[in-house]
Order: structure tokens, then sequence, then C-alpha cells
């Protein structure tokens, strides 16, 4: 008894001593630092670290050169803690000037602050390093979901990190996650297109583009999944307007490309401004800790959206001040916020704490992530400019990626008798509104947020007149404007004439830039002054091609039949007027296919993969439901034709967790090379939920030369065959499937056991 009690107070002794060598040990990882760190701050250090400023509130009212307000920033990061500042005023600056706004914050960050952390800077890098001068544009999302081709996604988001990361800075909010189904909204160019399995595939090789193999690197940026969930369907189409989407669907839809990019590795996320179904979602917590952090397991830091925790105030109206505001959000698992003017929210969450309704231990949650972050980001180690990371800025090798880029996603919608390609030593008339603008061919985010400044873009880049006149000479091409995008008449009559004169009319049509509200519009169809300057170019008799760049799809109807060729293209970047003019006059055989359903009427929008109940007739109603969209989903035609034969599947019966194999084999039948996307659908003949027509399920891009064949293979499991029921689980249920490629089907039965 007395040997045991002896052995235990050794025991006891050793342990204790052990454990208070650990507590005094050096930390050696990033966790003991952090730990170590958070054990330090005071709680105003805390919430400073979820504050975040836009650059505006630091900086002196003149932004010609941006210059900082030293007395705002130290109150910002030295009397206020403030973590985190992002954004430009107004335009896009030159490398200079961002390193030196990165550096100088940091400089007060870490010489005279108590704690010396480092600040982190974020910025919208949404089609390239487009907040900075020089830097290369590429295609937005919807452009780049034409092309079908991951790889391409992946590396012009590996080189727009490299150019943010150039510029000094270490967080992109990007990519915009949102399904693109409502071509109303003003960021339907953002998104991928409207279908779940091609947002979720892009949407996670951008995520691996910017973050690369680790975020350390001097190549990376951390990515920001945006924005968390069911932004992209108001009901009204405008944005930031109330969604209602029933949770099945968002579940079904909206879901599963967050899902994609937890799994691909995203270490940000920014929420939805906007409310689904009466909820805020920066009030959420069902969305943002249930959802996101418990059945999804996201780890990493949970942003706001532009101003979003005043609006649950005085906007949405769930919050009866802006303190009970900060309230709902933060404990609604919110980490850092962009409140970006003020200092309100880090009052209101200081007092909050003081008065224990937000735990101190909750802030330590966000706060934790917050350095995390930090660490990952190389911040503890060198926070200012890494000379290495500058010399990855405007290599000229990513001209070459742009321009491939933009190439594969032109999409060539129309071309009657083979009009296109158009021979060379021909005579033209380049009009429209599109013809000599570059805003129009660049969109949104292009140096300035609403893109329509002409001054920042590099002096070489070109227009679709300029493009066509590189190609053809100077000599064969009359260029005039006609009209504006939306209402003026700028010379209709003058096109007229100057037409008599050539051998085919490229009229350039579509949208101008715009980014979020300002591009709200109430009608989708192409406005009526370029639809006139068609009609009235019809007249002539001349052969009419029509160039559309646009981030929607305008309804065109009413002048489709005018024009014997469409090529679209949605804002294709800084190359897009080069693609263009490649594919008019067949330097470049066209592959884009449509990432949504264009539709022929603005009271028809459907998606491809609606539901039977969609169309069809009633017979005694005579009432009759077409599904006759302008364009279908994955339409694009080639200078080239593909033959599909000899669909195969490996099994009649698929059963539990097997898998079935699909073989089809494609080969080029015409006499140009061409590269060529592979769409498979599947159709779940019936379901307890009702089932869609079909749903893509898997795709793959190949290219060919003539006469030669690829047989291509594809795998299916239950997983890609499931669908959200009712108790809103993903289930496959027993039945028959038929997958479907072009014109070919095979059908089989799924049997769980
Ligand atoms: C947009 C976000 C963007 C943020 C930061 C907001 O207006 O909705 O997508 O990341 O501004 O600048």
């Amino acid at each position: 008894m007395k040997f045991k009690y002896t052995l235990w107070v050794l025991y006891w002794f050793l342990a204790s001593a052990l454990a208070s060598h650990a507590h005094a040990k050096t930390p050696v990882n990033d966790t003991d630092k952090i730990n170590n760190l958070i054990a330090k701050m005071t709680i105003e250090e805390k919430v400073g670290q979820m504050t975040n400023l836009t650059l505006a509130a630091v900086s002196e009212k003149t932004d010609e050169p941006v210059t900082l307000d030293m007395e705002k920033l130290r109150d910002a990061i030295v009397k206020h803690n403030v973590g985190s500042i992002q954004n430009t005023i107004n335009h896009a600056y030159t490398l200079e000037e961002w390193h030196h706004i990165t550096n100088k914050i940091q400089n007060i960050a870490l010489k005279e602050t108590r704690l010396k952390i480092p600040n982190l800077y974020e910025i919208d890098a949404v089609h390239g390093a487009n907040n900075t001068l020089g830097s290369t544009l590429f295609p937005h999302n919807l452009a780049l979901a034409a092309t079908r081709n991951p790889e391409l996604v992946r590396l012009g988001a590996e080189i727009t990190a490299k150019e943010v990361r150039a510029s000094g800075i270490r967080l992109d909010f990007s990519p915009v996650l949102d399904l693109g189904r409502q071509p109303l909204w003003s960021r339907f160019p953002e998104t991928f297109g409207e279908d779940v399995l091609l947002v979720q595939t892009m949407g996670a090789a951008a995520i691996k583009g910017y973050e690369g193999k680790s975020l350390k690197n001097v190549t990376s940026v951390a990515a920001s999944m945006k924005h968390f969930i069911g932004y992209s369907a108001p009901a009204d189409g405008k944005d930031r307007t109330p969604a209602y989407i029933p949770e099945i669907m968002l579940r079904e839809y909206y879901l599963p490309s967050f899902k994609a990019a937890i799994a691909a590795g995203a270490h940000t996320l920014m929420v939805n401004s906007g409310e689904v179904n009466g909820t805020p979602l920066h009030a959420s917590k069902y969305f943002l800790t249930d959802v996101l952090r418990t059945e999804l397991g996201f780890n990493g830091v949970i942003t706001s959206d532009w101003e979003d925790i005043k609006k649950l105030h005085d906007w949405h109206k769930v919050a009866a001040s802006n303190k009970e505001a900060a309230l709902l959000a933060v404990n609604a698992g919110i980490d850092l916020v962009i409140v970006p003017l003020d200092f309100s929210f880090y009052d209101d969450v200081i007092a909050l704490v003081k008065e224990h309704k937000i735990s101190e231990k909750r802030v330590n949650e966000s706060v934790r992530r917050i350095l995390q972050l930090k660490y990952d980001l190389g911040y503890f180690d060198n926070p200012y400019l890494e000379p290495d990371a500058v010399k990855n800025f405007a290599r000229p090798e990513y001209k070459d990626v742009a321009l491939e880029a933009a190439r594969e996603s032109v999409i060539l919608l129309k071309n009657t008798d083979n009009t296109l390609p158009l021979a060379k030593n021909k005579k033209y008339l380049v009009v429209g509104p599109g013809a000599d603008s570059l805003t129009a061919l660049h969109g949104c985010w292009s140096y300035t947020w609403q893109g329509t400044v002409d001054k920042y873009f590099a002096k070489d880049t070109l227009t679709i007149a300029k493009a066509i006149k590189a190609k053809v000479g100077n000599d064969k091409v009359i260029q005039l404007q006609g009209t504006d995008f939306d209402a003026k008449d700028i010379n209709i009559a003058e096109a007229v004439t100057a037409a008599k004169d050539v051998d085919y009319i490229i009229v350039a049509l579509g949208e101008n830039a715009y980014a979020e509200t300002p591009g709200n519009i109430k009608e989708l169809a192409l406005p009526e002054i370029q639809q006139l300057l068609v009609k009235e170019l019809a007249k002539t008799g001349k052969t009419i091609v029509m160039v559309m760049s646009e981030g929607r799809p305008r309804i065109i109807r009413e002048i489709e039949p005018d024009a014997k060729g469409i090529l679209l293209t949605n804002w294709a970047g800084s190359q897009a007027a080069t693609a263009i003019a490649d594919v008019l006059f067949g330097d470049y055989n066209p592959n884009g296919i449509l990432p949504y359903t264009y539709p022929r009427f603005s009271g028809e929008i459907l998606t491809y993969d609606h539901k039977w109940a969609d169309e069809g007739e009633e017979t005694l109603l005579a009432d009759k439901k077409t599904f006759n969209p302008q364009y279908p989903f994955g339409h694009g035609l080639s200078y080239t034709t593909f033959d599909y034969s000899d669909l195969t599947i490996n099994t009649n019966k698929l059963t539990g967790n097997d898998h079935i194999t699909i073989t089809v084999t494609v080969k080029n039948t015409g006499k140009i090379a061409g590269k060529h996307t592979v769409e498979l659908y599947s159709r779940d003949h019936y379901a307890s939920i009702t089932p869609s027509v079909k749903r893509l399920r898997k795709f793959q891009k190949i290219f060919l030369t003539p006469e030669s064949a690829q047989t291509l293979t594809f795998e299916l499991n239950k997983s890609d065959l499931a669908f959200v029921n009712a108790e809103l689980k993903a289930i496959t249920e027993d039945g028959d499937f038929t997958v479907m490629i072009g014109n070919l089907n095979k059908t089989f039965t799924y049997l769980n056991e």
C-alpha cells in the first residue's frame, strides 16, 4: 500500500513537471504559436482581427495617385487593431503603387502594434489580376465554362494568383460558385453557367489554380468561394433581391459547388449578401454553422460581403440595430467582416462580449481561423513584398493562355450555308456598338469595378474592328458604329449606305460592361436600337454575320433570321478580339459550347435540366408548353463534323456501389482538325421527386484530326445518379436510367442491392 502510494506520488510529480515544461516550451508549430498569441490578445485585439476595412477608409480623399492617410491608417491598425484591408479606390493600380500600399500597411502593423500581427490584404481578382494595371485578363467564368476545359480554368487562375501575389496581395475574393440559372441577374457572367457538374468542376479547377500546392508559395493566393448560398437566383432577377429556393433545391443545385470547392481545399468563403426564403444568409446559423461547418466540415475563414452586417439592420430588417446585427452575424458563424468604412462592428462586438452576449470562446474561434490563414499565407515569415513573386508579373507566356482560353470560349451559334469562315480577300463593313469597344469585350472587374473606363487597358489591346483589320488589311474594312448599346442611333443611315459597297456586314452587338447592381435590367431582349440596326442592314440584302459579346443571353429572336452566321463570347478578356477574328476568318476552328440555355422568349426561361411538366402538351387545354430555346445548353458548332458511334455499357444492371462503364467512339468526319466536347447525360425514368428530363453527368474535351477517331470511356456510380429526396438526403432509387451521348442512348437498371 505504502509502496503503491509512493509510486503514485512519483507519477504525479513527473506528470506535473512534464506538463509545466510543456506549457513553458517554445511553440513549435502554427497551432501552438496561434494559441500562444491568442492567450496574449486582449478582446480589442481579437475583434480587430475580425474587422476588415476598405482602402478608402484609410486613404486621403483624392485617389490620383492613391495616398494613404497615415493618421487614419494608424487609427485603424494601432488604435482599433484592424487586421485586414481590401479593395482599391475606383481603379486598378500599378505594381509599384500596390507595393507601396501593402508595405506601408505592414510597416504600421509590424512596427507600431503591440503584438506585431501582420495585416492581410484582399482583392477581387476574378478574371486575372484585374486590379493591377498591366495584368493579363482572361475570359470571365461564363466564357470559361463554354470552353469545357477545366485545365484552362486552372491555368488562368494560376496566372492570376501569380500576378496578385506579385502585387503584394495574398487573398483573392474569387471564384464565384453561384449557379447561373437566372439570366437577368447582372452577375450571371461571373458564374460558370447553369449546370451543377460544370460549376463544380470549373470551380474546383479555379481553386486549385489559385491556391497551388501551398499558400506559402509566392505563386499562390488563398481563394474565396462565393457567395454562399443562393445568391444567383433572385426572384425578380435584380442584384441582392430576395430569392425563394426551397432547401431541397438548395441542396440539389446550389450546395454541390461549395462541397466540391471545400474538397479542393478552398481556404475562405464569402457569404451571400441576399436573403433566401426570408432569412439573410449573414444571419443564418443554420447555413453558416450547421451546414457549412458541421455538415460540410469547412474549417476556413467565413467572410461577410460588403457592409452586409449593417444591412441586416437597415436593409433586411431582421435586427433592430447595428449592434443586434453584429450579434446575429457573429453567432451565426461569420469570422471576418467587411465593415468596411467605420468601426461600428468593432465597437459593437467588444460591447457584446463584455455584456456576455457573444462568448469570448466564439471570438477565439474566428481569430484562430484568421491567424491560421495568415500563417498559411506565410505572413508570419515575411509579410512584406516578396521579390520572387514580383518576377512572375506580366510574363509574355500569359498572353498565350489568355488567347487559348478566349479562342476556346468562342461559340459558333449559327452558320447557315457555311457562311463562315469568311474569306480574307472580300470587303467588310464592321459596324455596331461593339465594333470598336474594349469594355464590351472585357466586361466587369476590368481595371475598374464596372469595367467601363477605356484608359486603363493596355495600349495594344485590340477591339473587334482592329483585329479584323489586322487580319484582312485596313483597305478591306469600313468601320462604323451605327448605334450605342442602349438607346442612341449614332448613324444607322450611314451604316446602311456604307453596306452597299461591301461583300459582308459584320455587326458587333451585345452588352457593354457592368457589375452588380448597376447591371440590373428590366428586359432581357437585346436593346431595340441594336435590333433596329440589324433590321435596317438586312434590307440591303448583304450577308450579315453577328458577333455578340455579352454577359448574359440577350434575346435575339427577331433578328436571328437576318444573320447567316452568329458568334458569341461572354466577355472573353484581353485576347477576345483576336480570338473572334481567328474564328471569323478560319484561323481557328471554334469549339466553345453554351454553358446555359439561350432563351428565345423572356417568358420562357428554362434550364436544360427542367422537369417533364415544363414541356409537352395538355391534350384538353391544347396548352403547348414546348421547350424551344433559341439555342440549347451545350450548343456550339464547328467547322468540321464529329460523328458518334458504338455506345456501349458493360452491364444492364448496376448494383450498390459498383460502377457502370460506358464507351463511345467519336470520329472527325470533316476536313479540318478540331476540338470537341463529348457530354454524357443521364435520365432517371421515375423517382420519388420528379426527375429532370436529363442531367449532365460527365464531359470530356478531345482533339481530333480529320478522319481520326477516339473511343472514350466514362464511369458512373450510384452517387453520380443521385438526387436529393424529400428528407433532404442524397439517394439513388432503384429503377431504370438511360445514358445519352449525342443521339445515342442505352438503358440500364440500378438496384441498391
Ligand atoms: C461583391 C463581392 C466582392 C466584394 C468585395 C461586393 O460588392 O458582392 O463579390 O468580393 O464586394 O469587394
